[in-house]
């Protein structure tokens, strides 16, 4: 299976093709993120776009931030409105939806998070998500984007998320988006669910909880002002 074929919904069913939640969900958000938010880089209404179970989305609402989490697994976007029920979050909100697709949010949002959307989306809807995010996005709104790093993971491995190099990132979100910033910047994963990863053999640290430390890039970029819909 590969990015283009992916079964999303599958990675998160009980009887789906994990044992357990996917290798993604750290039952937190991704370190990087959790900073930006306790450095209060978000403002209401924010998109988390393929939020998946909501970590992300969960965290801004608990710090008050009025969150939507768009997402195309059914089963994610339960699971996320149950946790936010069970935590008496009622300023996220949850939608099964097709990021690359999504409309009815017109210039609503003043921060954008993908947090490591952008490398499960197959390259040639690359443009058509960005599209659909600039629509959303209100004038002057910040876009972040954790990615995971060409090289990330072994050339060999059969299926494996879209990589990105800087200056790839840089020309596709530079379509649509000013941007302010690419640096690297790690990301979490528990390998161990990873099928046909040989993670003993992959050169990066763990962290103490003995996840992963794969290489990412952390990108900002924001809707210019004189920008229309
Ligand atoms: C690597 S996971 C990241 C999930 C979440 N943001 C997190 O940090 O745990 C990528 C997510 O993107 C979702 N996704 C993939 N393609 C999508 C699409 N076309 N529209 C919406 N969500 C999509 C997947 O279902 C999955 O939940």
């Amino acid at each position: 299976m590969t990015m283009e074929t992916m079964d999303w919904d599958g990675a998160y069913r009980e009887d789906g093709f994990f044992d357990g939640p996917p290798p993604w969900n750290i039952g937190e958000p991704q370190p990087v993120i959790a900073d930006l938010i306790r450095a209060g880089a978000f403002r209401s209404d924010v998109l988390d776009a393929g939020c998946g179970h909501g970590e992300v989305s969960l965290a801004l609402a608990e710090a008050g931030h009025t969150v939507i989490g768009l997402e195309l697994s059914g089963t994610a976007v339960a699971w996320a409105q149950r946790t936010a029920a069970e935590r008496g979050l009622t300023n996220a909100t949850f939608v099964q939806t097709d990021i690359t697709a999504f409309t009815g949010y017109d210039e609503r949002f003043l921060s954008v998070v993908d947090c490591t959307l952008f490398h499960a989306l197959p390259v040639d809807r690359r443009d058509a998500y960005l599209k659909a995010v600039h629509r959303s996005a209100a004038r002057g709104a910040d876009y972040y984007i954790l990615v995971f790093a060409k090289g990330a993971y072994p050339a060999e491995m059969a299926s494996k998320p879209n990589e990105v190099d800087a200056y790839e990132l840089h020309a596709a979100v530079g379509r649509y988006f000013d941007i302010d910033f690419i640096r690297p910047a790690p990301i979490l994963a528990k390998v161990g669910s990873l099928p046909g990863l040989p993670d003993l053999t992959l050169p990066f640290d763990r962290d103490s909880l003995g996840r992963l430390q794969f290489p990412g890039y952390l990108l900002r970029a924001h809707k210019a002002e004189s920008a229309t819909a």
